[in-house]
């Protein structure tokens, strides 16, 4: 019989300046990162996964006029949920955000949630308190052995 294991893989996208890479070192679980940059002109492959995992995405936008959701979600992870290969294995979303944005406040997670269909776990402002990073680890593990 397999192993259960304690956490599902995080998935996460941080741009340059990596507030969620931060958190994601401060939780210290099986992480892979989504490549901050795109297209033929990187080195960088783009990220494929085949085993169940939680995204962690800050939010981006900012509400600019364009219907708050617009462009809430970073393009980056847009082009990994458009794989099918990755998008069928997405369990749940943690978004972060700045409550300075006020109604857009970590919307990523919630336009995720709904078109992938998965819950929104959490949401942080920047790269966490400790209090949320240790809500999002007791959390995860006890979410995850409901699964
Ligand atoms: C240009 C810009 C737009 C942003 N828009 C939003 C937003 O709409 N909603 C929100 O909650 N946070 C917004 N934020 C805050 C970021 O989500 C927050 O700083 C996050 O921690 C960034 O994560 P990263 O450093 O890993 O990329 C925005 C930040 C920037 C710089």
């Amino acid at each position: 019989m397999p192993v259960a294991v304690a956490a599902p893989l995080l998935v996460y996208f941080s741009s340059v300046s990596g507030n969620t890479a931060r958190f994601i070192e401060k939780l210290g679980l099986p992480a892979r990162r989504i490549p901050l940059h795109m297209g033929p002109h990187t080195a960088e492959p783009p990220l494929h996964v085949d085993e169940p995992f939680v995204l962690v995405t800050p939010t981006y936008g900012g509400g600019q006029g364009r219907g708050v959701e617009k462009g809430s979600v970073p393009k980056q992870v847009i082009k990994f949920l458009n794989d099918e290969d990755n998008r069928r294995w997405i369990r749940g979303v943690i978004s972060a955000g700045n409550t300075n944005f006020g109604q857009a406040y970590c919307l990523a997670g919630e336009v995720i949630s709904r078109k992938c269909n998965v819950p929104h776990l959490y949401r942080l402002e920047l790269f966490g308190t400790p209090e949320d990073v240790a809500r999002v680890g007791d959390g995860l593990e006890k979410w995850w052995k409901l699964q």
